[in-house]
């Protein structure tokens, strides 16, 4: 029995998501949660034959204390997305108040389960999560993700066009570490599963970790105003959500990158601290996942001198990030 909540099911993200949380045999129950449209979201998913009860909840009576009752996993895409010339940070000023708030509910209603953080700037979101646990004593490091699936996905795809077969897509695994936004997000091509072809000179090599990095700018140029990637997202976010539901029925040895908390696994991080050469409280790194959450947090391990560039560029921001993310909480209070 596994019971998934989305926090802003109604939005672009949250439907498609919702729809195939609702196509995962493995969920039985499905909350949806948001302040407009849930009703009719559930009422369409529910004639959908798979096994998901589905109930859309709205903020009266209470309606985030019960969609999350009894959650075991919650995905939050709530919040507004970047419009064209928008960096994720512009979006912090609105996100963060609405992740505190849900993060509120969690730790009230779900203090056990997992979350998963989608809602941008996600380098500062899941920090706040974080910060509002530990205010009401729920924060559990190994139950904590910030879900950057869309980069690595977003990498295979790219790395399977250079290849010239789309159909290798979904075999090419390349990690992609650091945080979720702009030089943050650093491609460890070295360590892709199917390598770069020898011809690619350094220029198409810069192209490759630009698109990766900068990705999410194509959909918000080609959207024009309408909002940022959410069909991809979704697909992402379903993708991330399944690998942590199994993880949580007891099947071992899946790895994924995700942006978490360092101190769920204080052996892996110290390996990995020495590596970066700095402290940082949070990095997307191989993450393995198991029945707990977090099982270990594998180091970058050997890398090229290209990618240590990138790791040294993303550790500034990504610490300026964490910062605000922790800074906003404490104001909060
Ligand atoms: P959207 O505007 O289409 O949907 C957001 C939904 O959140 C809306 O239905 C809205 O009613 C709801 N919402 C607002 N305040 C809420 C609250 N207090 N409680 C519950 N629901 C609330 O936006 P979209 O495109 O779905 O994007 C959502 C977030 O995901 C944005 O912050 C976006 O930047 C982020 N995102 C993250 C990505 C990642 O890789 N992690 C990729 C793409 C987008």
């Amino acid at each position: 029995m596994v019971k998934a909540v989305v926090l802003g099911a109604a939005g672009g993200i949250g439907q498609p998501l919702a729809l195939l949380l609702k196509a995962n045999p493995l969920v039985t129950e499905l909350g949806l949660f948001d302040i407009v449209n849930t009703p009719g979201v559930a009422a369409d998913l529910s004639h959908i034959a798979t096994p998901a009860k589905v109930e859309g909840y709205l903020p009266a009576d209470d309606g985030l204390a019960k969609a999350l009752k009894g959650a075991d996993v919650v995905v939050i895409p709530a919040g507004v997305p970047r419009k064209p010339g928008m960096t994720r940070d512009d979006l912090f000023k609105i996100n963060a108040g609405i992740i505190k708030d849900l993060a509120t509910g969690i730790a009230k209603a779900a203090p056990n389960a997992f979350v998963l953080v989608i809602s941008n700037p996600v380098n500062s979101t899941v920090p706040i999560v974080a910060e509002v646990f530990k205010k009401f004593g729920t924060f559990d490091p190994k139950r904590l993700f910030g879900v950057t699936t869309l980069d690595v996905v977003r990498a295979s795809t790219f790395v399977s066009e250079i290849l010239g077969d789309l159909s290798l897509s979904k075999g090419v695994v390349v990690p992609v570490v650091g945080g979720h936004s702009g030089v943050t997000i650093v491609p460890l091509l070295s360590q892709s599963t199917h390598a770069l072809p020898s011809s690619l000179d350094k220029s198409a090599y810069d192209a490759l970790v630009n698109r990766i990095q900068f990705g999410g700018d194509e959909v918000v140029k080609a959207k024009n105003g309408a909002g940022s990637a959410t069909l991809s997202m979704a697909y992402a976010g379903a993708e991330f959500a399944a690998k942590v539901i199994r993880a949580v029925r007891g099947e071992k040895g899946l790895v994924t990158p995700t942006y978490v908390n360092l101190s769920a696994d204080a052996e892996g991080a110290s390996d990995l601290t020495k590596e970066l050469g700095e402290e940082l409280a949070y990095f997307s790194a191989n993450v393995e996942l198991g029945v707990e959450g977090v099982v270990k947090i594998s180091p970058l391990g050997k890398i090229s001198e290209d990618e240590a560039t990138l790791v040294k560029a993303a550790i500034p921001e990504l610490a300026k990030n964490i910062q605000t993310g922790v800074t906003f909480v404490a104001e909060a209070y």
